[in-house]
């Protein structure tokens, strides 16, 4: 059973701000749970790319924040929630190099690489949620 320990932080994200505040809450998160230095930098990128996607293709949303619990194991869990267009071929996204906006194309393959569980659900014209969690080692 997963747990969360303390308060989940809720980050409205509507601007490049929001971005960076996830960023530190992510960070915060991850210094909590007790991270090595290279696995806060791993899922701070990770959030990081997911909240610019939550901003620029999801037309903004949310981001919930947690440090989490297994019983064995402390953790960083990041939800991002949007209510935009959604993905229609989820496995075309995740797919290096792929963009529909002009960018690399390496946000949403790059994340999932860089977090031990990635989530994606979505629904076109109703949005698009994705949950991340790293562990500690
Ligand atoms: N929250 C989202 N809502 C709708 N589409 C998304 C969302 N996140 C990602 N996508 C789609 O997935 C594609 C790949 O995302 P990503 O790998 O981050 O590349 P980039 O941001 O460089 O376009 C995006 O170009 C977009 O079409
Ligand atoms: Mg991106």
């Amino acid at each position: 059973m997963t747990t969360v320990v303390g308060a989940a932080q809720l980050q409205a994200i509507v601007s490049d701000e929001d971005v960076v505040r996830v960023r530190q809450l992510v960070r915060t998160a991850a210094v909590t749970a007790k991270l090595s230095l290279v696995d806060q930098t791993k899922v701070v990128t990770a959030a990081s790319e997911l909240a610019r996607n939550t901003l620029v293709y999801g037309g903004g949303g949310q981001a919930e924040v947690s440090t989490v619990d297994n019983g064995a194991r402390r953790g960083v869990r990041v939800v991002f929630s949007d209510d935009g267009p959604g993905i229609a071929d989820v496995e075309l996204a995740l797919t290096d190099g792929y963009t529909s906006g002009g960018g690399l194309g390496l946000g949403l393959s790059g994340a999932r690489r860089l977090v031990e569980e990635f989530e994606l659900n979505t629904e076109v014209g109703t949005g698009t949620t994705i949950a991340i969690t790293k562990w500690a080692r």
